[in-house]
């Protein structure tokens, strides 16, 4: 049976919510609304309707707020990219600072309050790496398909997942969170191909030639482009590599992938060189890094040297700690801290990250930092802190779902004199908080913001065995 739409007209948003919804109130009821800022009036289509609060999507803005700025992205509003660029900068990071604070009050149940927010001096070409997808099916607008004729193919799409929609693409043509050279290959890439009619990947069927195009930079001048293609046609890949090597001369290492596999990643299939070295270096402090096209980097550099700064300060090493760096990537906050620890255990479960991480100790010539690749949590037992000694200082780095559980309880056991946690994701950062807190008091939190236009919040906590 279909479900009556309900529609909520004139709506007033009174506040901001978390992970980057505004909410107003209706008849007693909290509503969520996403695409709109507090003191807009919309007309709001109800997603999701529950006895105390429900979702909604603004459909049309009637009253635009006073807090709203011009967005300055022709994608935005289709694109799920930079979802805030209707408020001015400021108030991203005051909303920012808002939902940190709320989280760590109701989930943590802690007291202490926040330093404020270390905002981005960058807001647009920030991000270091952008990854493109190849779709035979472009999204289009409802507007967009009712021009469209009957008979008309839309035809292939080069840009961004549509939020929610996993085999469709909004075709982009202009992107600004990297450097405008990302713009040049992804439209290099899109006009050669519709040129010489090169087949886009369908997801569905499992069939086309091109798949993705991952960009990476560094601020030292490095440009990695890796062209994924669905199989092998080596001399159609040869052209279309010599075309955009021609195209866009400031690329240092192009590479290339075969991935035949239905799903999207390539950490386990090999990369292969078409130029370079196959790798990029970025520096952040006095120290160099090399990123190679699968490991983990953080992509918004000048923050990131900023982040690490926050953990050095929280760390306040003074040369005879053991430290260990768990969720450690290309051991960057390890070798960052290095200078002043006695010794780096790092662990990340990504093999390819560990090489990169015992290659960036030797370029730095550090040799009492050692990188161990496998899960935190079954390599971090008491034989691995026997082996290497009891830690002083931890630092945790994990994904958005935060640290588990069992590795809560071993550090509980563990117990070093102090932790710092770095976090992309407030809300289970606090739940680990108040799981940590039998041991551990929060003596710190800074938020720093990495990624300006999204609702995204990294915040570093600094802990200290009670
Ligand atoms: C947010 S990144 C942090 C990377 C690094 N600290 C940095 O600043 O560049 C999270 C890292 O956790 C790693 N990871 C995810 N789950 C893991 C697990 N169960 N055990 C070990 N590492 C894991 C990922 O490979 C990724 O490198």
């Amino acid at each position: 049976m279909k479900r009556k739409k309900i529609i909520l007209e004139n709506f007033t948003i009174t506040d901001y919510a978390a992970e980057g919804k505004a909410l107003g109130r209706f008849e007693g009821k909290v509503v969520f609304v996403e695409g709109a800022v507090p003191g807009d009036v919309a007309d709001v289509l109800i997603t999701k309707n529950k006895k105390d609060w429900a979702d909604g999507k603004a459909i049309v803005i009637k009253k635009f707020s006073e807090e709203r700025a011009d967005p300055f992205c022709i994608h935005f509003t289709i694109c799920g990219g930079c979802k805030w660029q209707m408020l001015p900068y400021e108030k991203q990071l005051e909303y920012k600072q808002q939902e940190a604070a709320d989280a760590f009050k109701r989930i943590g149940k802690l007291t202490i309050s926040m330093l404020p927010i270390i905002g981005s001096e960058k807001i647009i070409h920030y991000r270091n790496k952008l990854e493109f997808t190849f779709s035979k099916k472009k999204f289009l607008t409802p507007h967009q398909l009712k021009e469209l004729h009957d008979d008309a193919w839309p035809g292939g799409a080069l840009g961004y997942h549509v939020p929610k929609l996993y085999d469709k693409i909004i075709d982009i043509t202009e992107c600004w969170l990297m450097d405008d050279v990302n713009n040049s290959i992804r439209n290099t890439l899109r006009d050669f191909s519709v040129k010489n009619n090169y087949s886009y990947y369908d997801i569905k069927e499992h069939k086309g030639w091109l798949r993705n195009i991952i960009i990476r930079n560094s601020t030292a001048g490095g440009l990695l482009v890796n062209i994924v293609f669905g199989y092998d046609d080596k001399k159609e890949r040869e052209k279309i590599c010599n075309h955009l090597l021609e195209k866009v001369p400031s690329i240092t290492t192009l590479l290339y992938t075969i991935n035949t596999k239905w799903n999207d990643t390539i950490y386990d299939v090999a990369t292969n060189i078409v130029t370079g070295k196959g790798y990029i270096i970025e520096k952040l402090g006095n120290f160099n890094f090399k990123i190679s096209p699968k490991s983990f980097f953080q992509t918004n550099t000048m923050q990131a040297e900023k982040l690490y700064n926050v953990v050095n300060d929280f760390a306040a090493l003074n040369g005879n700690e053991i430290v260990y760096d768990l969720y450690c990537g290309t051991g960057s906050i390890g070798i960052f801290l290095s200078k002043h620890a006695k010794k780096i255990i790092g662990v990340d479960v990504i093999e390819d990250a560990i090489k990169d991480a015992n290659e960036n100790a030797a370029i730095n010539n550090i040799n009492h930092a050692s990188f161990f690749c496998g899960d935190v949590i079954e390599i971090c037992n008491d034989a691995f802190f026997y082996l290497h000694g009891k830690p002083d200082v931890i630092v945790v780095d994990p994904p958005r779902a935060g640290l588990h559980e069992k590795l809560i309880n071993k550090i509980i056991e563990i117990a070093p004199e102090k932790i710092v946690y770095v976090s992309c994701n407030v809300a289970t950062q606090a739940r680990d908080l108040q799981l940590l807190h039998e041991k551990f008091s929060v003596k710190k939190l800074q938020p720093v913001d990495m990624f300006p236009h999204t609702h995204h919040i990294e915040c570093i906590a600094e802990l200290r065995l009670r």
